[in-house]
């Protein structure tokens, strides 16, 4: 396995794979590791001759006060897991190598940055796009693999590769999750003892009121007052939309999604499922 942390390497290997003929799968990461961005490594060993995982936390999509300094990483142990897993190459740039001068161009989420967690975090999802943007210009993959963990970034980036032409596909895979449904995430690390034992009534929740949805039934009144007395987070949102459009009065394929803010971790997680 090959770690490169400059644009200049990046390339240099991207064209001579290109020229053996071979595939390229990308899995896009903020590090720190876990089965969840694995899952992800796997799919793309299955469909690619040459696997990139990249590494990078990305300041442009964090807000003032979010946790951009205390997100948590360790390269030593994310690079184990991944020549583990087979990947080929980790790319690591620093930030001053993906942005080397503020740049005057800016790309925008539109309407499906308006609804769940584009709401909370203003401008999150056109830093994603931005860095995304980035990362498949160097890599240049056939495939690129995301996780319906965060189905809204990937809505939004399904929306950038169709509306501008990138010629890659993109898979969407399911939610890695713990033995008692908490979805794997990097920022479960902050949570406390307490809470971590409160978490999985999050995707509890979910699951109530998937069935109560199919009923016909509103499940966001029911599924906030489960969530209150059940753990000692503060829900952020908990919405019922259309998927992958994202938006009011589904009736074919829906999402059931949530977001709740924990004291030192803000967690999300959602479910996809057909309304009829
Ligand atoms: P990060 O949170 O590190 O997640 C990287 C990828 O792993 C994303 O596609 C995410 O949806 C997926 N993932 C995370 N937890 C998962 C789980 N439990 N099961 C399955 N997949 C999971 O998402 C980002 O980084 C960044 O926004 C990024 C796309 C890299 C841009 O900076």
């Amino acid at each position: 396995m090959q770690v490169i942390n400059t644009v200049k390497d990046l390339r240099n290997w991207v064209r001579s794979t290109k020229g053996s003929g071979q595939s390229i799968g990308l899995v896009p990461t903020m590090g720190f590791l876990h089965e969840g961005h694995l899952s992800l490594v796997e799919s793309a060993k299955s469909e690619n001759g040459q696997v990139v995982i990249s590494i990078f936390v990305n300041p442009a999509q964090f807000g003032p006060n979010e946790d951009y300094d205390r997100y948590p990483r360790d390269f030593e142990r994310d690079s184990k897991l991944a020549e583990k897993a087979g990947v080929d190459v980790v790319f690591a740039p620093s930030a001053e190598e993906m942005y080397p001068r503020e740049s005057q161009i800016t790309m925008a989420a539109g309407a499906l940055a308006n609804v769940m967690c584009g709401k909370s975090r203003p401008g999150h999802f056109n830093g994603v796009l931005k860095v995304v943007t980035k990362l498949f210009h160097l890599v240049q993959p056939d495939t690129a693999y995301f996780g319906q963990k965060d189905a809204q970034q990937l809505a939004i980036i399904e929306s950038l590769v169709r509306d501008f032409d990138f010629p890659l596909e993109i898979r969407r895979i399911d939610t890695v999750r713990e033995q008692d449904g908490l979805a794997k995430s990097s920022r479960n690390v902050y949570l406390s003892e307490t809470e971590r034992a409160e978490a999985p009534k999050l995707y509890q929740a979910l699951q109530v009121g998937v069935t109560a949805a199919r009923d016909g039934k509103d499940p966001i009144p029911g599924m906030a007052r489960f969530i209150e007395s059940a753990t000692s987070g503060t829900i952020d949102y908990i919405e019922l939309l259309s998927y992958p459009d994202l938006t009011e009065e589904p009736n074919g394929q829906a999402i059931l999604a949530l977001a709740v803010q924990f004291q030192k971790a803000r967690l999300i997680d959602n479910i996809i499922f057909n309304l009829k």
